[in-house]
């Protein structure tokens, strides 16, 4: 079989990201510029910044995602891109990108669904990886649990019904002065923290059992730092950052076995920006071995953000013959399994 070199591009956040990915699986080159530096000086993503700060990128790390990779455009099958979901003046300079790139050089253009992207990252380092698998995907915007029944087929059984699980992180960092971005920094702090030290809640959501809620969680956060404060005792950053830490691990974890029992599937992944969490790492490895299912992970680089995800993902829609036109879009809540 001839390989299948895609260019991957990925704009949807505060990542200027580019690869080369050869037939899914083999990745060239993972170019990624990040914004975070840029961004911690306003406590979080201001959209405008991340556009131009995107624009000024872009045509950089295309051309070092070649360079690393020590190929040549024209030896490209494909132009992957990110349209959706995501920040949609971010999303468009990457839709733009490919779309001039594709058009110039002539090689086909495919859009690529952003949290499609995600769970594709556990292709990358698992070679023997295929669907059907069960994966539990947090990340800044989006906390799902979902079925993988094939490449591009996707059933969801749970999500947010309110803020995502990093979002949560971020929040809760911020308000104990941990700053942006928050979910690493709780990471690292709660390692000197006690978990048990704080009871927050494990909020159920009654009648869909692998749904999500995570803003009660926060204003309980929130509600123990005020009265703390309103009667005068000091505030452990640790203990509430590992309490905190713990009391949303132990949701992911319950929810996620709960749904890799009823599925009936041996194999469990994860994925997204907070699949890179040492503790829920860790705790979904000791419940998958207890109940003997394989856990697949990708590494915490390409846990976050990144483009060979994006290229993973695109080769097995390029497979399945899909093209995208030159009218392509950026598409701001583009849902799971709602490819245009
Ligand atoms: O997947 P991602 O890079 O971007 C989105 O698609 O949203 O995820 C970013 C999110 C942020 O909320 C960040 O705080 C969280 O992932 N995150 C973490 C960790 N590393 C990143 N959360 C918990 N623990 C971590 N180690
Ligand atoms: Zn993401």
């Amino acid at each position: 079989m001839s390989t299948v070199d895609i260019l991957a591009i990925e704009t949807s956040c505060d990542e200027t990201a580019a690869a080369v990915v050869e037939n899914g699986r083999e990745v060239r080159s993972n170019i990624i510029s990040s914004q975070i530096d840029l961004h911690t000086l306003y406590g979080g993503v201001v959209p405008e910044i991340a556009s131009r700060k995107h624009i000024e990128k872009i045509n950089q790390v295309a051309e070092e995602a070649l360079r690393v990779a020590k190929k040549k455009l024209s030896d490209m099958d494909a132009i992957a891109v990110t349209y959706g979901p995501g920040l949609v003046g971010a999303l468009l300079v990457g839709v733009s990108a490919a779309k001039a790139i594709s058009f110039a050089s002539g090689i086909p253009l495919i859009g690529v669904h952003h949290i499609e992207g995600h769970i594709s990252a556990n292709y990358i380092e698992n070679k023997e990886l295929e669907p059907p698998f069960v994966c539990l995907v947090v990340s800044g915007g989006h906390s799902h649990l979902v079925v993988v029944r094939d490449y591009g087929a996707y059933e969801i059984l749970g999500r947010t019904r309110d803020d995502a699980a990093g979002e949560a992180f971020d929040k809760v960092a911020r308000a104990i002065g941990l700053g942006y971005p928050g979910g690493p920094k709780i990471d690292k702090v709660s390692r000197q923290g006690n978990p048990q030290a704080i009871s927050f809640p494990r909020a159920k959501v009654g009648d869909a059992v692998y749904d999500f809620s995570f803003s009660g969680l926060k204003s309980a956060v929130l509600n123990y730092l005020n009265s703390c404060e309103m009667k005068g005792i000091p505030v452990c950053q640790a203990d509430v950052a590992a309490s905190f830490q713990k009391a949303v691990v132990d949701v992911l974890v319950e929810h996620s076995m709960m749904a890799v029992e009823e599925s009936g599937i041996k194999k469990f992944a994860i994925a997204g920006g907070v699949a890179s969490n040492t503790a829920l790492r860790e705790a979904l490895a000791d419940a998958c071995l207890e109940k003997g299912i394989a856990f697949y992970h990708p590494s915490p680089i390409l846990c976050t953000d990144n483009a060979a995800m994006i290229g993973a993902a695109a080769y097995y829609e390029y497979k399945k013959g899909v093209r995208h036109g030159y009218d392509l879009n950026a598409v701001p809540n583009l849902k799971l399994g709602e490819s245009i």
